[in-house]
């Protein structure tokens, strides 16, 4: 990871200490899959939202492969599962690597023979207001937040079709912001602000992508805003006073992974809502998916 700012040397540091070394991953901790167990990945389930939606699928009976950079707090959450009705299992993976995303979607493929529900929750949020760059030299909230998804999608794609019925559940934001094509690494006129929301808007554009190119094949893909201003990490950092709660947020997430809802939605917490508009922009989002598939190297 390339970082342009004085929090170069702790990020440098977390980031060596935390990556899955490609691509022969190990055998993860926590417990397997049994064979009739519904299998959920949720990507960032080691605090705040994805944490809640992790241990409530867990409480179902699911098994939840958790996922994050902490391996101490992800074995928490995996504790918490196997104590219960659910199974589970912690991956490590950091998102600003693309050789950590394609090492964990292998140890994912060579670990489990179905994949029920991809829950895309990993994100990083506006604050601080510094401009990084990640591993593969791209803005950070970018690759963190929409191109390691992009990527993860793409190659656990096949298990969900195989899987179908089966549901990609995209976390993002009403914060979105559009992506100037001039600059989408944000070299001018950056914040922390526009580089969160137009991560988010690229995701709200691939998940619209995603339900034509799956709907048909039995995959439910939406997107959504889950809460404003939930106490969570990326909260905390921002240093606002939180207006909602993190049950509320996991109540629209488990909407979207459990209820009889259509695919190619951005829902606004538990309803229908709409997106910026350049999500909806057929020239954009034909930009966006050349860009990406050229970036994260996929077909
Ligand atoms: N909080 C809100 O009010 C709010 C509002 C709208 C949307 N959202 C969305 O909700 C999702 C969850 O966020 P949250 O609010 O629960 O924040 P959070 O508590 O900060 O959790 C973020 C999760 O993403 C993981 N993550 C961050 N950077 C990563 C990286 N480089 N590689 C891999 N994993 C990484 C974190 O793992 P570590 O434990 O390793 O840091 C953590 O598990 C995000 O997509 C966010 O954009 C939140």
């Amino acid at each position: 990871m390339r970082l342009a700012t004085r929090t170069a040397g702790p990020l440098l540091c977390a980031l060596s200490v935390l990556s899955v070394s490609a691509p022969s991953a190990p055998a993860q901790q926590g417990r397997p899959a049994a064979p009739d167990q519904q299998v959920v990945l949720v990507t960032g389930s080691t605090s705040g939202l994805g944490r809640e939606v992790a241990l409530r699928m867990g409480s179902r009976g699911a098994h939840v492969i958790v996922h994050g950079r902490d391996e101490e707090r992800g074995m928490t959450v995996v504790e918490e599962i196997n104590a219960g009705p659910g199974s589970a299992r912690f991956y490590r993976a950091d998102f600003a690597s693309f050789d950590n995303v394609r090492a964990l979607a292998s140890a994912i493929l060579r670990d489990y023979d179905r994949l029920d529900v991809l829950v895309n929750n990993a994100g990083f949020g506006s604050a601080p207001d510094e401009r990084w760059v990640s591993e593969d030299g791209h803005e950070f909230r970018f690759q963190v937040n929409y191109l390691a998804p992009f990527l993860l999608t793409n190659l656990l794609k096949e298990r969900l079709i195989a899987s179908a019925p089966s549901r990609i559940v995209n976390v993002s934001s009403l914060a979105q912001a559009p992506i100037d094509w001039e600059d989408v690494m944000i070299e001018h006129d950056f914040s922390g602000g526009r580089a969160y929301g137009q991560s988010k808007l690229a995701q709200v554009g691939h998940t619209f992508d995603l339900h034509e190119e799956l709907g048909r094949s039995g995959v439910i893909v939406n997107a959504l805003h889950p809460a404003t201003y939930m106490p969570t990490g990326m909260v905390q950092r921002l240093g606002v006073t939180p207006r909602a709660t993190i049950d509320e947020g996991s109540d629209a997430v488990m909407q979207l992974i459990l209820d009889d809802v259509e695919g190619g939605q951005f829902f606004n917490q538990m309803t229908p809502g709409r997106a910026h508009a350049q999500a909806y922009d057929m020239e954009s989002r034909e930009r966006l998916r050349a860009l990406s598939r050229r970036l994260t190297g996929s077909r």
